[in-house]
């Protein structure tokens, strides 16, 4: 019989392994509690939407260097911050990020919201991104559940219902492997569990916090997950 995942495994792996990022607190200083300034959060959370890290990183800190506080770039000139975001693509993206900024200014006193259905109203932010900005900016235990999520989980539970059906029990398993503490560390080392060993094709199981605990890993189905309806 399979081991339980225990998020502790998870959040231990993230202390040595997580990739070192210009938006994430450093690992020297993490810890319960410690979380980086939601201006960066949002800036690198919107930035990632549709945009790899690797193109990522630059943009985040030219962004920064510029426009260093969220009043910075709600007072900037918006022709300003569309030719700075020019490279990124999806310009809606910029728009919306200068009509964020000037919002949380105006009427949030500068300051992001710290709940999920607050955020949601915001210029730009979805269902995914107002979950990313609770759980990493604000210790919010919201689940965030990507891509990357999803292969973890049906791999590690052998989900056999195809997506987007599984959508739903992705989900409740989600909830229930979360950790009681760090729920934006715990949603980062998830995203990098996917990008770094639990990958799409040929997953490094043998380096996984995880691998004494997954039902695919078991059965060698790994590859095989998540299922998805025949086309
Ligand atoms: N993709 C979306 N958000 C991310 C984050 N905080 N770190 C790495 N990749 C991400």
């Amino acid at each position: 019989t399979l081991a339980r995942p225990d998020p502790a495994d998870l959040l231990a792996w993230y202390d040595r392994h997580a990739r070192r990022l210009p938006w994430r607190v450093p690992p020297d200083e993490r810890a319960v509690g410690v979380v980086p300034d939601p201006y960066r959060v949002w800036l690198s959370e919107i930035m990632l939407q549709q945009t790899t890290v690797a193109a990522v990183k630059g943009y985040f800190e030219a962004f920064l260097a510029r426009w260093p506080r969220l009043e910075d770039l709600a007072a900037a000139p918006r022709d300003d911050v569309m030719a700075a975001w020019a490279g990124l693509g999806y310009y809606s993206r910029a728009r919306n990020l200068k009509a964020c900024a000037e919002m949380v200014a105006e009427r949030h006193g500068g300051r992001f919201p710290d709940d999920e259905a607050a955020l949601r109203a915001l210029p730009g932010i979805g269902a995914y991104t107002a979950a990313a900005i609770a759980a990493i900016a604000f210790d919010r235990p919201a689940v965030v559940v990507d891509g990357n999520v999803e292969r973890i989980v049906t791999r590690l539970h052998a989900v056999e219902t195809p997506l987007p059906e599984a959508k739903p029990e992705i989900r409740r398993l989600t909830e229930a492997l979360a950790p009681p503490t760090r729920p934006g560390d715990f949603a980062q080392a998830m995203m990098d569990l996917g990008a770094t060993i639990c990958t799409p094709k040929r997953p490094a199981c043998g380096l996984c916090p995880w691998q004494g605990s997954c039902a695919a890993r078991a059965a060698g189905t790994q590859e095989s997950y998540p299922r998805k309806t025949a086309k």
